[in-house]
């Protein structure tokens, strides 16, 4: 089946510009997470053998999940969790809506299998993406929300501007992930610094604990760190008791053609896949397994993602590698962890 995605839907998805045919694919999404044929057929085409994880005090059916950013406004959810998914991870959600950078800001590297983005956050703001998702729960697998912060929100305002926007999403989420890494909001990558990431997440911790039901934090971190910074996220991760996704996208450009040096935003997909992994095997070793673990970033087939798992993540999650492999994708690496004879880490750690 994936076989003819690549043939057929990617040749025609591919002709269109990028931003125009991902707003058609969850336009389409979301059409059909109203049609129960559709749906039931894309779960019948889509479904294989469960690998149990559990991790974050949740369980998953599987370990692969769907990574932030491909349904920032949390609209299409219940067909995405359709395609045989572990878990969804939706937004970034900011506080106030906001429209981005201007276009264009999303470019495919065909040869490389790679996507460079600047999109900035664009999002219809956490009011909005709550009233979509609380239509759509509730749902299959368990549901992480990532915050960020507006554009025009300065760093000494940051904490206020994610907590406030952690609280309109909180009833809807299985857990949060706190954005630090997108290096398209200016500054936002500072907020790894020790002190400052603590001023972050404290009070939204805080917050997640004195509520009826305390849900697990990840912070995400970005591969281009100060080993600095990955010390002190990985020493304050292991204090506070959150969970860590390594990572999300590289401002670094060796690792495509000197072409692409002049496009701004963040390279992901297969180019990624290298230093994401060394940045997630430092993150294991520093952690040692006390707190969950997300890899993400260049994975593209069975291989990539067992290759994650074994380096020391308990779930991972897929962005580029749906749009170039299509929605079998998920299909496929779990066959190939089963022919791996990988068997999840259920009862491993809660
Ligand atoms: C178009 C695009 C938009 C993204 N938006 C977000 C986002 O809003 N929040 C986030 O945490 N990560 C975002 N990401 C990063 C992905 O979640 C993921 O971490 C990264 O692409 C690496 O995984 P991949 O190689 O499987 O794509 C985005 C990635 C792409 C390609």
């Amino acid at each position: 089946m994936g076989f003819l995605y690549r043939k057929l839907v990617r040749q025609l998805l591919f002709r269109l510009n990028p931003e125009t045919a991902h707003d058609a694919v969850i336009r389409t999404a979301r059409a059909a997470q109203r049609l129960p044929p559709a749906a039931s057929l894309a779960r019948l085409l889509t479904r294989s053998k469960d690998i149990p994880v559990e991790a974050a005090g949740l369980r998953f059916r599987n370990p692969v999940g769907l990574a932030a950013g491909f349904d920032k406004n949390c609209e299409a959810a219940r067909f995405l969790a359709g395609l045989g998914f572990g878990f969804l991870e939706l937004g970034t959600v900011t506080l106030r809506p906001q429209p981005g950078n201007p276009k264009p800001r999303l470019f495919r590297l065909r040869e490389d299998r790679g996507i460079i983005n600047r999109m900035g956050f664009n999002n219809v703001g956490a009011w909005q993406a709550a009233r979509s998702l609380e239509k759509l729960l509730p749902l299959p697998v368990p549901v992480g929300i990532s915050v960020g912060k507006n554009a025009d929100c300065s760093l000494e305002e940051a904490p206020r501007n994610y907590l406030e926007a952690l609280k309109v999403m909180y009833e809807f989420g299985d857990y949060f992930a706190v954005n630090i890494s997108s290096p398209n909001t200016l500054q936002l990558r500072s907020l790894h610094g020790r002190d400052r990431l603590r001023r972050l997440v404290e009070p939204m911790l805080d917050f997640a604990a004195g509520t009826k039901k305390a849900r697990p934090f990840f912070v995400k971190i970005a591969p281009d760190l100060e080993e600095a910074d990955l010390e002190a996220a990985a020493s304050l991760a292991v204090e506070k008791g959150f969970g860590l996704i390594a990572t999300n996208t590289t401002v670094s450009r060796e690792s495509v053609p000197a072409y692409w040096r002049s496009y701004e935003g963040g390279l992901s997909g297969r180019p990624l896949r290298e230093l994401s992994n060394s940045v997630l095997a430092r993150t294991a070793a520093l952690v040692k397994g006390r707190v969950p673990l997300i890899g993400s970033g260049g994975v593209t087939d069975g291989p990539s993602a067992l290759e994650k798992l074994r380096l020391g993540a308990d779930l991972v999650q897929v962005y580029s590698g749906l749009i170039y492999e299509g929605p079998f994708l998920v299909r496929e690496i779990l066959e190939h962890l089963h022919r791996q004879g990988f068997r999840g880490s259920a009862g491993r750690r809660g």
